[in-house]
């Protein structure tokens, strides 16, 4: 008689969910979805800056008088870029490994360079990221313009430098083409891929990806056109 096989835990469905390809795709859409949710939230919140220093630091300071809610935030955004990013990675090392040279028509062609421009734009917005939280949160990359709890200032000060906003503003320029194709992309992978919804899809595609960067690049264009000091 031969044993039954055991029951296998739970846990290994998520690991086998998540070693296949559509697991993957399937993590960085619902990631892409916690990203864009946040990032929207916190243009928003950035637009008090133009209401001046005392609604935008009033607003940095009740943040920081909710630990629980900045800690949540903070894990659940850090997991979501992390997940993000390794699904990213590994789904473009295994179709790389596995795109045969007779399909280089002018189709593949172009579906590559959208490839290419996400993952260069991923790149340099981890970069960014990276970078934006060591000057705004931590103050480490530019100690000179930082003082912990002036939120308002700390704007003010970084973004009289040229090369600062300069860099910002091409980091929400490649936010525009990450978010224009992601939100565009994660409809597909989640199934919402019909005649009749593509016209709603390519609107909110570009409405997120407009909206979202152009409210951002308002507040260092704010700064240099000398509206917020
Ligand atoms: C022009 C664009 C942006 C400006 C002016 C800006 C501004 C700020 C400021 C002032 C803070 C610190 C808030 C405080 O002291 O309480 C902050 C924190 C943060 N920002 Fe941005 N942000 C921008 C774009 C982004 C983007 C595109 C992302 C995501 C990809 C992002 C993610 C974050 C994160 C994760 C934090 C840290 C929150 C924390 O844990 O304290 N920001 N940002």
């Amino acid at each position: 008689m031969t044993a039954a096989p055991a029951a296998a835990p739970a846990g290994n469905w998520l690991v086998r969910f998540y070693g296949s390809t559509i697991g993957r795709k399937v993590v960085m859409a619902l990631t892409g979805i916690i990203l864009v949710g946040f990032i929207t939230i916190h243009m928003a919140g950035n637009l008090l800056v133009h209401q001046g220093a005392e609604a935008m630091n009033a607003y940095a300071e009740f943040l920081k008088s909710k630990p629980p809610l900045l800690w949540g935030t903070r894990i659940v955004v850090l997991l979501a870029v992390l997940f993000h990013a390794h699904a990213a990675i590994t789904l473009s090392r295994r179709a790389q490994g596995a795109r045969p040279d007779r399909y280089a028509g002018l189709k593949a062609q172009a579906s590559t360079l959208s490839a290419r421009l996400m993952r260069a734009g991923g790149v340099l917005l981890l970069v960014f990221l990276v970078f934006h939280i060591l000057h705004f949160t931590t103050g480490t990359v530019l100690p000179s313009q930082f003082v912990d709890g002036e939120a308002y200032q700390n704007v003010v000060r970084s973004f009289s430098i040229a090369w600062v906003t300069i860099f910002y503003v091409v980091a929400m320029a490649a936010l525009t083409l990450h978010l224009h194709h992601g939100v565009w992309s994660l409809f597909q992978t989640l199934g919402a891929n019909h005649p009749h919804f593509n016209g709603a899809r390519k609107k909110l595609a570009w409405l997120l990806a407009i909206v979202v960067p152009v409210g951002f690049v308002s507040v260092p264009i704010a700064v240099a056109l000398g509206l917020a000091r």
